[in-house]
């Protein structure tokens, strides 16, 4: 299959994330493992009260607004879609946050930050995402201060997939560009990131792909508006290709520190 152009994938990805469906999928915690992973990720990087961490790919700012209220950080988040982005600046206000929380519309392949901004950075299954990966993890290293701590939670993938994994729905699902934790460390080192810790999570990607698929059964019966004009036949068909190659151990879900 032809993969898809870069800027293609991207705004298809931060549109599809900013779709009411997905909120009512996924709610304000895209990932797998949830705030349990998030927390276990700001553990491994032994966040500190006061330091600076940015959040690439931040969504609608469920982890930046959990560090800052739970770590004592000051946080940024950056997201490619600004509706995103609005919704979690909104979401900071209310929760009385705007002072130490905030969010930036920006493409992780360009952050708009000045270099050595951040003592740590995060990124939760985005990185997956972004169609120049090197790129990518240049710029968390370019933001991040000498001896800062990037951390990632991350889709992995060792098998083959089936093709129809494979087109832009695939990418919105973080799976058709989703590589090997080797090949992972192997970027983050070209960008000059030393991998310090490398955990699976792979249970969390079989819970999380087992909840979307109740969540969709369920859709289907009862079909919120949110969801006219969403073919819930073929997303369940994704569903279950993802869960067999979680299944097969050809999809898993790792988390990795590193240090610049
Ligand atoms: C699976 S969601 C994860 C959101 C958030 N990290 C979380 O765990 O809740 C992927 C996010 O990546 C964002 N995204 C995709 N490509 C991006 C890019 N090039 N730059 C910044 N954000 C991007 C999407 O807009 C979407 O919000």
């Amino acid at each position: 299959m032809t993969r898809p152009a870069p800027e293609e994938i991207k705004s298809c990805c931060a549109t599809a994330y900013q779709n009411d469906a997905v909120a009512l999928l996924l709610g304000d915690s895209r990932h797998p493992g949830g705030r349990r992973l998030t927390r276990r990720l700001a553990d491994a990087l032994g966040l500190a009260p006061r330091e600076r961490v940015l959040d690439v790919a931040a969504g609608t700012g469920g982890t930046a607004l959990l560090l800052a209220r739970e770590y004592g950080v000051e946080a940024d988040g950056v997201d490619l879609g600004e509706a995103s982005v609005a919704k979690a600046a909104a979401t900071a206000a209310a929760a009385g946050a705007g002072g130490t929380v905030r969010f930036h519309a920006g493409d992780a392949e360009r952050l708009p930050f000045d270099d050595a901004t951040f003592d740590a950075v995060v990124c939760e299954c985005a990185f997956c995402t972004f169609p120049d990966k090197p790129t990518a993890a240049a710029e968390i290293a370019r933001v991040l201060r000498p001896g800062g701590r990037a951390g990632i939670t991350d889709i992995t993938v060792t098998g083959p997939l089936d093709e129809r994994l494979a087109g832009l729905a695939g990418w919105v699902a973080c799976i058709a560009d989703a590589r090997s934790a080797d090949d992972y460390t192997a970027v983050l080192d070209g960008a000059g990131l030393r991998v310090t810790r490398s955990e699976r999570h792979d249970d969390a990607l079989i819970t999380m792909i087992d909840m979307i698929e109740a969540r969709l059964r369920g859709f289907k019966i009862i079909r919120p508006s949110a969801f006219t004009g969403i073919d819930l036949g073929t997303a369940l068909q994704m569903t279950a290709l993802a869960r067999a190659a979680a299944t097969r151990g050809d999809a898993g879900y790792v988390l990795m520190a590193a240090q610049k």
